[in-house]
């Protein structure tokens, strides 16, 4: 595959301009960076920087390669040419920000060039540059279709048409608006490319109309969508991350029919403690517990933990512990949060084999 990356205006000042906005590595530190990401994704890259739009419209047209990744700097805010130059084009183009544009002035968070781009991330470092290029392998990997199964416009989901065992998957990210359903993209990829159907389910977060109850019951809905996606699954099972995890494990024994399994991959699920010792360091946490989140339990869906050693947004004792007091299945690995969300990485297999054997497990 070959990507473009292109910076916009004052992206060469990186380093030094507002480093507490936009953090302290230069442009040629990202450009190193997106190379390195580049060839592990095994993945051309060029990168490109200019302070002139008329160069960004030239770039946009004469690239005839597979993605491209933009982040138009100011120009988002006014640039209708850029906008209409990515519509006139066939590579699907990914808007990149550094910094959260929709936490700063209110301008910031207009965007005149979102509805041009097949995905908009913001908000995440330099690591966003990353996760727009991940997502762009993963669109051409594999087909989706995105089906509303709700009326917030984060109810959605994608749905990979493979086989009639279904898996649902709820993302992580704290609550926090800025993580969204591609974190868990490569999986559904991975698992479809394997024969099963996917659904990859967005939520409201805290900030953009989520919080307790809601995002619990945005997943809900998601799970009690199924049988409108026009697929007939004989079984379901559930993956989640993070903090998608007690969301999922509260919506599973409500759902009308019950999951075959439930693998929850480095799960915050003792959302008590980890405010208390500030494990993440999450407003949207605190929040959600100041809303009520309840203590989630299994209540009977056979559940299955699996957790990094090295994980260092939620410690693995907090998951042990879980799973003790629950009488769970606790898998430990050698590894940290984020690696688990990467279908390469060797504690995959171990998921995988729980998926498969789902049906062995239940009761
Ligand atoms: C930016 C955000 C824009 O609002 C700003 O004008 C930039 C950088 C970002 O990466 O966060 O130049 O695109």
């Amino acid at each position: 595959m070959r990507f473009l990356v292109i910076n916009g205006p004052n992206l060469d000042l990186l380093g030094s301009r507002q480093p507490e906005v936009y953090g302290s590595a230069t442009l040629a530190d990202l450009e190193e960076q997106i190379a390195v990401w580049g060839s592990e994704m095994g993945a051309e890259v060029e990168t490109e920087q200019t302070n002139s739009e008329e160069r960004i419209i030239e770039w946009v047209h004469g690239f005839d390669g597979d993605g491209i990744v933009i982040n138009p700097g100011a120009f988002t805010h006014t640039s209708r040419a850029i906008g209409d130059a990515i519509l006139g084009v066939d590579p699907p183009v990914v808007e990149v920000h550094i910094s959260n544009v929709r936490n700063r002035e209110p301008w910031r968070s207009v965007s005149v060039i979102s509805d041009s781009c097949v995905r908009t991330i913001y908000g995440r470092g330099i690591g966003g540059y990353r996760d727009a290029m991940r997502h762009l392998v993963n669109r051409a990997a594999m087909p989706f279709e995105t089906s509303k199964y709700g009326p917030h416009v984060e109810n959605v989901g994608d749905l990979r048409r493979g086989g009639d065992h279904l898996v649902v998957l709820a993302h992580g990210g704290l609550w926090r608006q800025e993580f969204e359903r591609d974190t868990t993209e490569s999986l559904a990829v991975d698992l479809t490319r394997r024969g099963y159907s996917t659904w990859n389910i967005e939520y409201r977060r805290v900030g953009v109309g989520g919080g307790w109850p809601a995002s619990g019951h945005d997943v809900l809905m998601a799970l009690e969508f199924v049988p409108q996606l026009g697929i007939a699954p004989e079984r379901i099972s559930l993956i989640s991350h993070s903090v998608g995890s007690p969301l999922m494990m509260w919506a599973a024994p409500r759902m009308s029919a019950p999951p075959r399994i439930h693998v929850a991959l480095g799960p915050l699920l003792d959302l008590e403690a980890a405010v208390e010792h500030d494990d993440t360091g999450s407003a949207e946490c605190q929040a959600m517990l100041a809303q009520g989140a309840p203590d989630p339990g299994p209540q009977g869906i056979p559940t299955v933990l699996v957790h990094g050693d090295r994980d260092q947004i939620v410690p693995v004792d907090r998951s042990v512990a879980f799973a003790r007091h629950h009488g769970l299945e606790h898998h430990r690995t050698d590894c940290d949060h984020f690696s688990l969300l990467d279908p390469t990485k060797p504690e995959w297999t171990w998921t995988l084999d729980r998926i498969g054997s789902g049906h062995d497990l239940s009761g």
